[in-house]
């Protein structure tokens, strides 16, 4: 069986710039909050291992977009750092970062690879975090102008934008679970983190919508479905709370312009909203996007709760909801991540019937694997295990193209080993092996395997390893 794709299909790949850079305190940068919490606590990073440390893009870009090109990309996503180009947050821009991020715009179009171009990646740059983060409408305003300097400097070129990768996850990892700085536990804050990220979201779209540039904006969000354990009504009252709250928080204001009214009563139930001013909805209205970028990596699987809440523990979303590990699932160890396939079929016809079918891709689907070296054969990585991943996903994408689904491309996380937040190197994504002694990088069996589906627009049924 052939899996064929259309022929304009997106292939690709997704990085950001705290990942793959490097230089995190030079050539002009400041400071972003993850050079501030490693300083402050570097052991919270795995081998102490730290934003310094990335794949040093900064340094070999032009290597790696020969790289890109080798794998037969026909796009690619990386974002642009707010703490390099503008140091200060807001005002002056810094002309090493222009003419880094000139260098590697022009490279990728000459080498006929599409830039896609995100704005934020978890990466706050300090000077704003000092000034209250998402949590002040200052940095909501600093954003948009960050953010109107990038069009008016790349807008030439650059035809495809993304506000946000993942917007909730600083809200999840900075205000609720303690998985990013500032490392705060409070919902309502989290709420107001969540809510200005929107509001900042439109502001951007709106900004780039009156500069007229002939491209496309949109958001990047990680869509995770929710699943219930059983069909009984608790279980299923709790999987519906677990998607307003994760995925239709963002999902409803950038496809349809407004919040869903019960997303809104819930929060209202526990006194949890976060604070409106006039004006802010007709915004919100403004920010629906033109372009939905997914990202994929595992199911949410649901059930009700079967015990009382300690009244005295900060209010989290586990108070309305508890996990459920379902007996039997296909999990990634090294992640602790569930591999479900089907996900991103469901997550693209609950679009298509739901949402009116949007112009949408797959911006991230993945596989992090530790101590991938054990695999290696005569010099190369030997990951058949990334290759059955990534074509059963693609077979699920396939299916929902065949039913109507507007999905115009599926780009990988990542292109070459990176730098993984806390996990740092621990767990390795790339279609191309990084030596972090020497800097070398080796194409892995995976990117070759990706780099003749590319070429092939599809792939035919791969044999699987059991
Ligand atoms: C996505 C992010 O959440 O998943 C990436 O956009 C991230 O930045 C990727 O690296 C994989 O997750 P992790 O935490 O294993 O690096």
């Amino acid at each position: 069986m052939k899996y064929q794709f259309p022929r304009d299909f997106w292939w690709g790949s997704a990085s950001s710039a705290p990942q793959t850079e490097g230089e995190s305190l030079s050539g002009g940068k400041s400071a972003t909050i993850w050079d501030t919490w490693y300083a402050k606590q570097p052991g919270r990073f795995h081998q102490q291992i730290g934003p310094q440390q990335t794949s040093t893009f900064y340094q070999h870009w032009q290597q790696d977009i020969a790289l890109l090109k080798q794998l037969n990309h026909n796009s690619f996503r990386t974002s642009i750092s707010w703490a390099r180009l503008m140091p200060k947050g807001r005002g002056e821009v810094n002309p090493e970062a222009v003419d880094f991020y000139n260098g590697v715009i022009d490279e990728l179009l000459a080498q006929g690879i599409t830039p896609f171009i995100n704005l934020f990646h978890f990466d706050m740059p300090t000077v704003m975090q000092e000034q209250g983060g998402w949590e002040s409408r200052y940095v909501v305003d600093a954003y948009a102008e960050y953010a109107d300097t990038c069009f008016r400097l790349f807008g030439d070129r650059v035809q495809h934008w993304f506000t946000f990768n993942e917007p909730i996850v600083p809200v999840e990892g900075g205000y609720l679970y303690d998985f990013h700085y500032p490392n705060v536990v409070d919902f309502k804050r989290a709420a107001t983190v969540a809510y200005h990220t929107v509001l900042a979201h439109a502001l951007a779209v709106k900004k780039y919508r009156q500069r007229e540039l002939g491209g496309e904006i949109g958001i990047i969000l990680n869509l995770t479905p929710s699943y219930p354990r059983s069909e009984n009504p608790a279980d299923i009252k709790a999987a519906n709370i677990a998607d307003l709250l994760f995925n239709r928080s963002f999902l409803d204001p950038v496809l349809r312009g407004e919040y869903p009214t019960e997303l809104v009563a819930l929060l209202k139930d526990y006194d949890q909203l976060p604070e409106c001013q006039p004006g802010d909805s007709a915004l919100i209205l403004e920010g629906k996007v033109d372009l939905l970028g997914i990202n994929y990596y595992q199911p949410r699987r649901i059930k009700c709760r079967d015990s009382r809440v300690n009244p005295d523990a900060p209010f989290m979303p586990e108070w309305l909801f508890d996990y459920y590990q379902m007996p039997g699932c296909k999990m990634n160890p090294h992640r602790g991540w569930e591999i479900y396939e089907p996900g991103i079929y469901d997550i693209l016809t609950n679009l298509r019937e739901n949402y009116d079918n949007p112009r949408c891709f797959i911006s991230e689907n993945g596989m992090g694997v530790e101590n991938e070296q054990r695999f290696s054969q005569n010099g190369q990585i030997n990951d058949d295990y990334r290759i059955e991943f990534v074509s059963e996903h693609l077979k699920w994408v396939h299916r929902a193209l065949a039913e109507g689904s507007h999905c115009l491309g599926y780009h990988m996380w990542t292109f070459i080993d990176n730098w993984s937040w806390c996990n740092a190197y621990k767990n390795r994504y790339g279609f191309i092996q990084l030596d972090l002694k020497t800097q070398q990088r080796i194409v892995k069996k995976s990117g070759e395997w990706f780099a003749a589906t590319a070429d092939n627009q599809g792939f035919d049924e791969v044999e699987k390893n059991d």
